[in-house]
């Protein structure tokens, strides 16, 4: 058996990765699984430790918190318990987020608000909660989990591609601000993945008024939630080892994307204007 002594060695040299909404099914549970079978020891984080039962609590490889993104405090107490409990931070992966459908002239200002608050802000606050570990040490990588859709933004979708493109754009300025700190910053932007994320915008939605002016695309807004899920969608286990490789690389890339869609997007963001809003409009039923 071994000792505490030899314990504590291990975990020395592990790298101590905190992720953000870890719930099961979802992307960051996969990269909880990813990372802790590359051998690093997996700050599991999720809203409520239940919905991350799957996690196995006698794995030493997993330690599991609950943290809110939206919360000062919670944010707060888990850096410094982390901190206190490992001494550091190596790879803080900022994974939580929500998809939010809804037309923009008709979306209450409280839901895109929320948006912007999880993938955005929420973003930023755990960012500013482990800088000053990492630039105490000048060594750490941060991985914002952006998304494809910031590379071609349609119709329905606006409050989350709008918070994603502000997410890339934050994150470019990031790479280059916390560089001289000593600190990686890596834009991690999956295509359409197998998650809950479509469920979870629907049940969102059901907080969205009756529109107005938008009825008639009731169909369309309803089904855009669910355009990552289908049955081609790049399961989460595979999406989530590449980007632990590409994490965890001496070298990490600026950019890493992969997904169903990933290259398709990428082609998007460099068509005409005219040929995108062509492609959109069929594609969304607009
Ligand atoms: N799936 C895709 O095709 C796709 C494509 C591009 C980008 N992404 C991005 O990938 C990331 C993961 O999404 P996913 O597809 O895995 O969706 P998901 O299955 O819905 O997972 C989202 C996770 O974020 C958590 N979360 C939401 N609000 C939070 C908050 N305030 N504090 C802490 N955690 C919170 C959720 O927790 P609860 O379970 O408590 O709600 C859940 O654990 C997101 O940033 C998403 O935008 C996904």
């Amino acid at each position: 058996m071994e000792n505490h002594d030899e314990h504590y060695t291990k975990q020395e040299q592990q790298q101590v990765v905190v992720i953000t909404g870890c719930s099961t099914g979802g992307i960051g549970n996969a990269l909880a699984r990813a990372f802790a079978a590359d051998k690093c020891l997996v700050v599991a984080t999720a809203r409520s430790l239940s919905s991350m039962s799957d996690l196995d609590y006698d794995n030493p490889n997993f330690h599991l918190e609950e943290l809110d993104v939206l919360s000062d405090q919670s944010v707060t107490n888990v850096v410094s318990n982390v901190l206190e409990k490992f001494g550091r931070i190596d790879v803080l992966v900022n994974n939580a987020g929500v998809q939010c459908v809804a037309p923009l002239a008709e979306i209450p200002l409280s839901e895109l608000q929320h948006t912007f608050d999880t993938n955005v802000f929420g973003t930023i606050r755990m960012v500013q909660a482990v800088v000053p570990h990492m630039a105490s040490r000048k060594k750490g990588r941060i991985v914002n989990i952006g998304s494809v859709i910031a590379l071609g933004a349609g119709p329905w979708s606006g409050a989350y591609s709008g918070s994603k493109a502000a997410l890339h754009s934050l994150t470019d300025t990031l790479r280059l601000e916390l560089g001289p700190l000593g600190i990686d910053v890596i834009n991690v932007v999956p295509g359409a993945i197998k998650s809950n994320i479509g469920n979870a915008a629907i049940s969102n939605y059901s907080r969205m008024p009756e529109w107005k002016l938008y009825k008639p695309f009731e169909e369309a807004i309803r089904k855009r939630a669910y355009f990552s899920q289908n049955s081609k969608s790049t399961p989460s286990e595979e999406f989530a080892k590449k980007v632990v490789a590409a994490v965890l690389k001496k070298n990490p890339p600026a950019w890493f994307s992969f997904g169903q869609f990933s290259t398709i997007m990428a082609i998007m963001y460099h068509l005409p204007i005219f040929i995108k809003d062509f492609l959109l409009r069929k594609a969304m039923k607009c």
